[in-house]
């Protein structure tokens, strides 16, 4: 894998909201459970005297986290591994408790930009989508999954309405020469699903746009990782320790939309509305265990998103943690995390 420059001036999505939420202060922890290019780590450490543990599933990060800790000795300590495992992580450094945990979810700029990682269908590279070195790759999934499988993670994680059209060319494909590329899947996929753009809202984009969003939330259980990585923030926050998350899709949203609004009380217990993707065991008669700090979700303004296009479907949403317990979890511990 390519090493990303270490870029000190990497200016990270909505850095001046996620510091005025996560209020970092002198003596505080916290935990950057997506670290990439270390934007949210840099900013709380000029902000406040405060020390980071960061944590990145993705080896290439090591360059930019070892000149942070150089910079900002005793201060900052990477952890490689997953965010869903962030509190026995932290714990093992005998940390008991942090004041905020920062999840800005999904790939970074680095690593889509890198043709070798496979993350884009707009550079041609090797098929992996793997946010680690470990696991299973978008190649395996492309040419080795039964098609009516494909096609429920097309659907399901791209919300793509051809999902059954492009799975079964995707099947097709590979009965005459296995898809290694990316360039080579992309193509498969205009073709079975039109040449035509789709047009969402005004803005256009390409055929294979949902279908590669799928793949990659598949490969890396992103969407586990997100209801796990907040249970386990419940879990290590002190009281008044703040869980700021910035993500780009509704599927994601969704998930930190509901985990805060049944975690702060606002949502119905045990009707029909409940939430889908929490677990069952979730809605007893569970304590508020967070209190949210801004109703609803913040976005980036107008001159960021003229700066930063990519920007332009974050939302920042962030609770607090109140004295009660964490609330229970259908957790096994058995889940798998592909990190390293
Ligand atoms: C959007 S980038 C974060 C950018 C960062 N806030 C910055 O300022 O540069 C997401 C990062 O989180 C990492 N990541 C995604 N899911 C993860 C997980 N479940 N556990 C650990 N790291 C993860 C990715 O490897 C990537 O480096």
């Amino acid at each position: 894998m390519a090493q990303p420059a270490y870029d000190p001036r990497h200016f990270p999505v909505m850095g001046d909201e996620i510091i005025g939420m996560a209020a970092p202060r002198d003596g505080e922890i916290f935990v950057d459970g997506t670290f990439g290019g270390g934007g949210y780590s840099r900013a709380l450490l000029e902000t406040a005297n405060c020390t980071v543990y960061a944590i990145d599933r993705d080896s290439t990060v090591q360059e930019t986290a070892l000149a942070m800790a150089a910079e900002f000795s005793g201060r900052f300590h990477m952890l490689p591994g997953c965010f869903s495992q962030m509190d026995s992580m932290v714990g093992e450094q005998g940390i008991k408790a942090v004041d905020g945990v920062m999840l800005d979810i999904g790939v970074s700029s680095m690593q889509f930009d890198d043709a070798e990682r496979g993350f884009s269908f707009q550079n041609d590279g090797p098929l992996s989508m793997r946010m680690s070195d470990q696991g299973l790759s978008a190649e395996d999934v492309v040419n080795d999954f039964e098609e009516e499988k494909l096609a429920n993670i097309i659907y399901q994680y791209g919300e793509e309405k051809k999902s059954r059209r492009i799975a079964k060319a995707i099947t097709e494909a590979r009965n005459l020469e296995r898809i290694t590329r990316t360039a080579q899947l992309a193509s498969i996929i205009e073709k079975s699903a039109g040449y035509k753009r789709y047009i969402k809202g005004r803005k256009q984009i390409h055929p294979a746009t949902r279908t590669f969003q799928a793949l990659r939330i598949y490969v890396n259980d992103e969407l586990g990782e997100l209801r796990r990585g907040l249970a386990a923030a419940e879990r290590i926050l002190a009281p008044g320790g703040r869980l700021c998350v910035v993500s780009f899709h509704s599927l994601e949203d969704r998930i930190i939309k509901n985990f805060f609004k049944q975690r702060s009380g606002s949502a119905p217990q045990g009707s029909r509305h409940l939430p889908q993707a929490l677990d069952k065991t979730e809605s007893g008669n569970n304590e508020s265990s967070f209190k949210m700090i801004v109703r609803g979700a913040i976005k980036p303004s107008k001159k960021e998103i003229e700066q930063n296009i990519r920007s332009r479907s974050a939302k920042l949403r962030g609770a607090s943690r109140t004295t009660a317990s964490p609330w229970p979890t259908n957790n096994t511990g058995d889940e798998t995390c592909s990190g390293l």
